[in-house]
């Protein structure tokens, strides 16, 4: 029987529509493996630069968890259920050297799964520019499949770097280009959700030439304050910076970002990323046009690479499908994008009168009510 799940994105052919994100779950073969092992129709590598990295001296990851009361803590409460979670963990801190013979041992073992690379240089200097294209014709020699261009890490110090470049349009359309000069394979970027208008900066990367935009990274935020020690909940020596939330919290942010892409870009693709850990929240994504999703918190929470999670997803949307046979949806494309027009302005929402409201204007001349 053909497989219902499979899905065409950027030219290539998955499995089925749901990847791992850039994040640990991916951060070594042995995770990368297993997740192919596990289900998932594709993998998306822990971001590789030029740099070396390293990270700070404590965890670099932890969950946020809300309970009932109002109550909000990393603290793990009884009845207490995951809000988010947050990390300031930068990308990989394995080099390049590294990873290049292991996308190759990847690929060979998975030949049909798809492995994409993400990267990450800087954009100050032609120098940095020119580490874009040696990472990317080094990942592409072995055998990955697309790029991931790393526009979003929210904690970067440097000017142009991550999320940093991820706010500048220009910038983005520069880093994407060069990468496109050199790419033998479909170049995927991903943006940074901390900006006024995503719109812009989506068209920045579609104008350098990207095959598809990846929406959200983390959203910046900084840990919570224990009401009794006064410190952060994550400190070092008790000092914070602003790191990223992922997980549930971040779903419906994540949505409308996405909304906002899709509707400006009908045409082009999407993969939506943000709290997603059932078919449900997946669907959320595939009904706004997206047509992959990608998962990091709920898989890190899943015997690190999420298997009974991408189990979950799989058998999710073949009931979606059995249930929706009547309308002969036999795929993601039957109902991909469905509902991206019905979000609208404020003023197009139907109210109890309609003619009263002017969308916070003053009626328009020639209309307005007679003040006798
Ligand atoms: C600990 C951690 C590390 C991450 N590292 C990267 C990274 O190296 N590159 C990247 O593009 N995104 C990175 N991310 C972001 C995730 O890929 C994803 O975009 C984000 O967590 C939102 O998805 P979620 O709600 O499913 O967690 C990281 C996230 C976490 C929690």
């Amino acid at each position: 029987m053909a497989n219902r799940l499979q899905v065409e994105f950027t030219g290539l052919r998955f499995e089925n529509p749901f990847l791992l994100s850039s994040a640990p779950p991916t951060e070594s073969d042995a995770n990368i493996m297993r997740a192919f092992d596990a289900g998932w129709g594709g993998v998306v590598t822990k971001t590789i630069g030029l740099h070396p990295v390293v990270n700070v001296d404590g965890p670099k990851t932890k969950f946020l968890r809300a309970s009932p009361d109002g109550h909000m803590s990393m603290q793990k409460r009884v009845g207490s259920a995951l809000h988010s979670s947050w990390n300031w963990e930068l990308i990989s801190d394995k080099p390049l050297d590294w990873w290049v013979p292991r996308i190759a041992r990847i690929k060979k073992a998975h030949p049909d799964r798809i492995l994409v690379a993400s990267i990450m240089a800087g954009s100050g200097s032609d120098r940095e520019l020119e580490h874009w294209q040696t990472l990317a014709k080094a990942c592409q020699d072995e055998g990955a499949d697309a790029f991931e261009l790393n526009l979003s890490c929210p904690h970067m110090d440097r000017k142009d770097m991550g999320s940093n470049i991820g706010k500048d349009q220009e910038q983005i359309s520069i880093v994407t280009q060069v990468v496109k000069e050199v790419a033998r394979v479909p170049v995927w970027a991903k943006l940074t959700p901390s900006t006024t208008d995503i719109v812009i900066e989506a068209r920045g990367a579609f104008l350098g030439g990207a095959d598809a935009i990846v929406s959200s990274n983390t959203f910046p935020s900084i840990p919570l304050i224990d009401p009794e020690s006064l410190e952060f909940e994550m400190n070092v020596d008790g000092l914070v910076s602003s790191g990223g939330l992922g997980g549930p919290a971040i779903l419906p942010l994540s949505l409308a970002k996405m909304a906002q892409m899709t509707q400006a870009f009908p045409d082009k693709a999407f993969s939506g990323i943000g709290g997603i850990s059932n078919f449900s929240q997946a669907l959320s994504f595939f009904l706004l046009g997206c047509g992959t999703v990608q998962v990091c918190t709920a898989a890190m929470l899943d015997h690190a690479i999420g298997p009974n999670v991408i189990k979950a997803l799989i058998q999710g949307m073949e009931e979606f499908l059995d249930r929706n046979a009547d309308k002969g949806w036999t795929s993601l494309e039957d109902f991909r994008g469905i509902r991206r027009d019905r979000v609208v302005t404020h003023s197009q929402i139907r109210r109890p009168s309609s003619k009263d409201y002017h969308g916070g204007h003053e009626a328009a001349e020639g209309y307005a009510a007679s003040r006798v």
